[in-house]
C-alpha cells in the first residue's frame, strides 16, 4: 500500500519524508488555501521534496478549462497528477486527458458509479473521501469495499486512493480492503506508529537493563 500524505504544508511533507514512509502527496484548493502562498511555487517545492505523485486540483468546472488549467500544471513536473472534480465536464476532460497520457486523481468520489464511470474513462487515481461519509454517521469505509469488488471484477487498472482519512483505523481498513494508496493527514500519519504497550515495553526493558549493565554498556 502507498501512503500519500493529504497537505500542502511544505513543513509536514518535509517532516514526514524524513521517515521515508511517504510515497506521494496529494493537495486539494482547500489544503492550498491554508499555506497563503503561491500554488506553483508550492507545487514545485514538493516535487522537491518528494519524489512520487504530487495531486494538483483544476478548479476550473468547465471541460475546456479543466483541460487549459491540466496542461499547464503537468507542465510543471513529471510526477505531477492532476486532480479532477467527479462532475460531468470533468469526465469529458478526462477522456482526452487519459488519451494526452497525463495522470489524473478523479476526487470528490462518493459513490462506486462515478468510481467506474473514471475508470472507464481511464483516470490513473480515483478519490473515494471515506471521512466525509463518517462526519454524517455514515460508513465510508463500505463504498472502497464496493469499489474494490468491481475494480477487480474488470481488472481495471485506476489506482483506489482513499481520501478524507480522519483516523489510523480508515488505514488499516483500506489496507484490509485492497485499496492501492491512503492519503492521510500527517497527524494520522504519527498515529501509526503508536502504541501504549510498546512505549510501555520499552520502558520496562530499558529499566531492567540499567539493573545488569556496566558503565560502558549505559
Ligand atoms: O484532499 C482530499 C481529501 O483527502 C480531503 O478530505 O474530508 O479531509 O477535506 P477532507
Amino acid at each position: 500500500m502507498k501512503f500519500f500524505l493529504d497537505t500542502a504544508n511544505i513543513d509536514e511533507i518535509r517532516n514526514a519524508a524524513e521517515y521515508g514512509l511517504i510515497d506521494g502527496v496529494t493537495t486539494n484548493p482547500s489544503l492550498v488555501s491554508k499555506e497563503g502562498r503561491d500554488f506553483r511555487e508550492i507545487l514545485l517545492e514538493i516535487t522537491r521534496i518528494v519524489d512520487g505523485p504530487i495531486s494538483a486540483e483544476v478548479v476550473s468546472t468547465d471541460a475546456s478549462g479543466i483541460l487549459r488549467e491540466a496542461y499547464d500544471l503537468a507542465k510543471i513536473h513529471k510526477n505531477i497528477v492532476v486532480k479532477v472534480p467527479m462532475i460531468k465536464e470533468g469526465m469529458k476532460a478526462l477522456k482526452q486527458l487519459s488519451k494526452d497520457g497525463i495522470k489524473t486523481n478523479i476526487t470528490l468520489v462518493f459513490n462506486s458509479n462515478q468510481a467506474l464511470v473514471a475508470a472507464k474513462l481511464g483516470a490513473t487515481y480515483v478519490s473515494p473521501f471515506v471521512g466525509r461519509f463518517d462526519d454524517i454517521s455514515e460508513v465510508g469505509m463500505d463504498l472502497i469495499g464496493d469499489i474494490a469488488q468491481i475494480f477487480a471484477n474488470y481488472q481495471f487498472s485506476t489506482q483506489i486512493l482513499v481520501a478524507s482519512i480522519r483516523h489510523p483505523l480508515h488505514v488499516r481498513e483500506a489496507a484490509l480492503l485492497g485499496a492501492h494508496v491512503a492519503t492521510m493527514p500527517f497527524k494520522v500519519l504519527e498515529q501509526l506508529l503508536k502504541h501504549p504497550l510498546t512505549d510501555i515495553g520499552l520502558e520496562r526493558f530499558l529499566k531492567d537493563w540499567e539493573k545488569v549493565a556496566k558503565p560502558s554498556q549505559r
